[in-house]
């Protein structure tokens, strides 16, 4: 079984993630999910998670973190972007390839990650696959760890109440706060780029005034000698 997770998301750790009162709860969840594996199977406990928040918050970052933790645990682990696993699908329908084989895939898994729900586009077709999908893990008391950028509501409406609701009763939904990491990383890099050129001035124009000044100092030591030429 593929994993499914890509160079990138394998790098990801709990010790790389900075934590911040934003996103401790959700940080917590997911580490405490990881040590705690196998998951307390049984709805009321809830197998799951579900992380939401605003794009570039790290959510991503943290179920990749936990699923690697839980890979090396040896557990059967399937890491699913959302829409490329929906354009996947649909390409093998095209080529007549087995589906059915690829859904029991994630059937299979130990652990299922469906990363960026809500991302893609909901056409029926669409909602009846991540529907399956769902009510697989859901009857099965298999656990499911999801993410979104949605809030809650948005999710609701964007996927339909029959899995958003199974979703809420084996996932337990955990908000990351904070700011887009995408953006602080642009700025700070901004930030180091405009320091570095205004070094670049500082130093040029103090090779300037270096120069007026030996400029300066050549004036005066021929009026120095012009006046000693005099006297
Ligand atoms: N708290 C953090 N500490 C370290 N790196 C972080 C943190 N938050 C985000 N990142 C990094 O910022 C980038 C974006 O994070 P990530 O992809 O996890 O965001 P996301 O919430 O999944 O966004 P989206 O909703 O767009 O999918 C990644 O490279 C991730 O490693
Ligand atoms: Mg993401």
């Amino acid at each position: 079984l593929q994993s499914g997770l890509t160079a990138r998301l394998r790098q990801a750790t709990f010790s790389s993630f900075c934590v911040s009162t934003a996103n401790q709860t959700a940080f917590q969840m997911c580490q405490a999910y990881a040590e705690r594996w196998p998951a307390p199977l049984g709805t009321s406990e809830g197998s799951g998670l579900l992380l939401w928040g605003i794009p570039g918050v790290g959510k991503t970052h943290l179920v990749a973190a936990l699923a690697n933790r839980i890979l090396e645990r040896g557990a059967r682990v399937r890491f699913c972007n959302v829409t490329q696993w929906l354009n996947r699908l649909r390409d093998e329908m095209r080529e007549e390839d087995p589906v059915e084989e690829r859904m029991e895939d994630l059937g299979n898994a130990d652990l299922l990650v469906l990363d960026d729900l809500g991302a893609q586009k909901s056409t029926a077709w669409a909602l009846e696959k991540i529907y399956q999908v769902v009510n697989q893990r859901y009857e099965g008391l298999q656990p499911l760890v999801v993410t979104t950028n949605k809030n809650l509501n948005q999710l609701e409406r964007g996927v339909g109440s029959r899995i958003f609701g199974r979703l809420l009763e084996i996932c337990a939904p955990a908000e990351v706060k904070g700011e887009d990491w995408r953006m602080k990383i642009a700025r700070e890099r901004q930030l180091r780029a405009t320091s570095d050129e205004l070094t670049a001035v500082a130093s040029c124009e103090l090779r300037v005034s270096s120069e007026e000044q030996s400029e300066r100092q050549r004036e005066l030591r021929v009026t120095v000698s012009s006046v000693e030429f005099r006297v």
